[in-house]
């Protein structure tokens, strides 16, 4: 059986939906965490989407759904399967719409983020000190509060952005959604997990 790690939240309904279409049925109680399939072929476990790579690096799923900015900042390798149509983002630096300076032109930068590894690497590629505030959620308050002039952050729609008077200042990357394999299980695996794999890319 193959233990698949889906992220909670938005990207839940869509992987369910499109294992559906390939005949993976799964059924969560409420509050359930782990779900299988009628089959016995697939089972599921419904973890926060920060800590799915732990779950896949050590092995406990052997496969994982999950987006290349949450596994970038996990810092863990895995074996790339396939990436899927939905799910794209971009990751940007934003800030308030009345703040007028040139973050380009700045001596150094404090930004918060859920993005640490991504906000260091980002800017010390580009030459620049910044000064990385971690936080896990609720980012847009950061600028409005005062806790940091920037934020590095996902942006989707820009409805989050748009209702701080927070507006992108630029677009620092795309993000996309992945399916990943701990390399030791694709290894001894790897015809079930290829089919699994097939199945996915034609019901896409
Ligand atoms: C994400 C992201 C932004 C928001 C962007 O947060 O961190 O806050 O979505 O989406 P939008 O451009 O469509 O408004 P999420 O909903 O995952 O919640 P969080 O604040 O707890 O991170």
């Amino acid at each position: 059986m193959i233990t698949l790690a889906l992220p909670k939240g938005r990207l839940y309904e869509k992987t369910s939906e499109l294992l559906s279409q390939c005949g993976y049925t799964l059924t969560l109680g409420d509050r359930q965490l782990v779900a299988q399939e009628p089959r016995g072929e697939l089972q599921a476990i419904l973890v926060k989407n920060a800590d799915l790579p732990t779950y896949v690096h050590h092995g406990i799923a052997g496969l994982g759904i999950c987006g290349s900015d949450v596994i970038f900042e996990s810092g863990y390798d895995f074996f790339h399967l396939m990436t899927f149509p939905f799910g794209k983002t971009r990751i940007c630096l934003a800030g308030r719409r009345d703040d007028t300076q040139d973050h380009r032109t700045a001596s150094s930068l404090t930004v918060a983020s859920k993005f640490t590894r991504f906000s260091h690497d980002f800017f010390h590629r580009r030459g620049i000190p910044v000064d990385v505030i971690k936080l896990d959620g609720s980012v847009e308050l950061a600028p409005v509060l005062g806790l940091a002039p920037y934020i590095v952050d996902l942006v989707e729609t820009g409805s989050t952005l748009k209702a701080h008077d927070l507006e992108i200042k630029e677009i620092l990357g795309e993000t996309a959604v992945h399916l990943v394999a701990n390399p030791a299980f694709y290894k001894y695996h790897y015809q079930t997990v290829d089919a699994l794999v097939h199945r996915l890319h034609e019901a896409l």
